[in-house]
């Protein structure tokens, strides 16, 4: 069985913990696209472990983990986690594989993201400053790219880097004022991080059509979420990859159709960090008590998410767009102790009411919720094992997005750890 899990609201739905939960049946979990703006959480036994390009199933011994071509690596935070997860005694070694198609994060990237932020004011997206943005515009440029490739040879890509930088510097001087960058200590870095992680580096693509073949059981692990995606998100407060479920192909070589399940994750109210349009955002009370009940604040830059209700007509948008079969729906425990909750099920813009979900954002920022309110639960969800057991009102919250998001819930989160999750095989 071949799965693929994504995010279908804004991110931080929770991909780290079901993805351990799947991978347990996994031989092979693949990281498909993005890179360090991405931060999965994934929570075993006592221990915490935050993951930010590492594939989440890197936690469990004996499980392949790919990063594949579709993600931007930032060399540094890769070996820092594939060190720190030495330090807990967990080895990477023989079961990692790169891509050497991935583009490869530099500080000039990180510089350029954080210049280019610092200078658009208050119209700025919000980025993590991870560098994600100028890798990806580097990579559809081509001229300018490094590859992981790239780090096997380290003669030719000195020449690339002193080429590279001596651009950079120009564009930051004319744009930004800004001070040159180093080509000699960018080099040094890579020349250090090429020979820690050049035997991991491979053809990933070749690696997973084997794997397939061979009956491997192949998880691939989307990130950020479907509302961040490039192409289908809401521009331009998006991220720079194709976050969707329809990302997949592309980011790693695998057509679709090899895939046996998409399930798509969802938080059971809806969160966003950075700027842009957030039509159920509750920027009060209910707003703040999600906030700190869910611990919403940010893995990757620690900032408060923005929370509000839980939107069935962009989560209808995106399972559609990702053709998606399943619902995993997180943080059902957050919602314990209001009295009334609300979804959005369908959007007034310029007085027409529409139930299909607008990407662009100055539409989107006009959008008026029409709401369900119905009743909320006041029981601790947290040590629920079986579906039966939820509370009605908990059940009929599921069921109502059920029928507006036509797409059925399987998997309830009702806790942050591996063992407090619900799964339920019919409705
Ligand atoms: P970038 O991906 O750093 O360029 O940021 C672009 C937008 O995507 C910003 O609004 C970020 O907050 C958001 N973003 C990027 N990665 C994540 C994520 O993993 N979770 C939630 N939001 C993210």
């Amino acid at each position: 069985m071949n799965c693929c899990v994504v995010g279908l609201q804004w991110g931080d739905e929770g991909k780290g913990k079901v993805v351990d939960i799947l991978a347990r049946d996994s031989d092979v979990v693949v990281r498909y696209g993005g890179g360090a703006n991405a931060g999965h959480t994934v929570i075993v036994g006592d221990e915490r472990f935050a993951l930010h390009i590492m594939p989440s199933g890197a936690v469990r011994a004996g499980t392949v983990c790919v990063i594949a071509n579709g993600v931007v690596v930032d060399p540094e935070i890769l070996i820092g986690e594939i060190q720190g997860l030495a330090k807990r005694n967990i080895s990477l070694e023989g079961r990692l594989f790169i891509s050497e198609n991935a583009h490869a994060v530099l500080d000039y990237h990180k510089l350029e993201d954080r210049l280019r932020e610092e200078s658009l004011g208050s119209n700025k997206l919000g980025t993590t400053a991870r560098g994600i943005g100028p890798c990806y515009a580097d990579k559809v440029g081509r001229s300018f790219a490094v590859r992981m490739a790239d780090f096997r040879d380290m003669d030719m890509l000195k020449g690339k880097i002193e080429e590279i930088v001596a651009y950079k510097n120009k564009i930051f001087a004319a744009l930004y004022d800004a001070e040159p960058v180093d080509a000699g200590a960018i080099f040094e870095k890579c020349r250090l991080h090429g020979e820690q992680l050049a035997g991991y580096i491979c053809n990933t693509t070749r690696y997973l059509h084997e794997a397939i073949q061979a009956d491997k059981n192949v998880l691939f692990e989307g990130a950020q979420g479907a509302l961040l995606d490039l192409d289908h998100g809401t521009f331009p407060f998006v991220t720079s990859s194709n976050a969707s479920a329809l990302g997949m192909s592309p980011g790693c070589g695998v057509p679709a159709r090899m895939v046996d399940k998409f399930i798509g994750l969802v938080k059971a109210y809806s969160t966003r960090v950075g700027s842009g349009p957030f039509p159920t955002e509750q920027d009060n009370e209910i707003g703040n008590t999600i906030r700190e009940k869910g611990h919403e604040y940010g893995t990757t830059t620690g900032r408060p998410r923005r929370c509000g209700w839980f939107d069935a007509v962009a989560v209808g948008y995106t399972a559609k767009i990702g053709g998606i079969d399943e619902i995993a729906m997180m943080h059902l425990d957050t919602l314990a102790g209001m009295e009334q909750l609300k979804i959005c099920r369908a959007y007034k813009i310029d007085n027409t009411e529409t139930d299909f979900f607008p990407c662009d954002a100055a539409r989107l920022s006009r959008a008026e919720c029409v709401y369900e309110t119905v009743e909320g639960w006041q029981e601790d969800l947290s040590g629920i094992e079986r579906y039966e057991d939820l509370p009605a009102s908990t059940r009929s919250y599921v069921g109502l997005i059920e029928d507006i998001v036509k797409v059925p819930v399987t998997i309830l989160g009702v806790g942050p750890k591996r063992s407090q999750a619900i799964f339920r095989t019919t409705r």
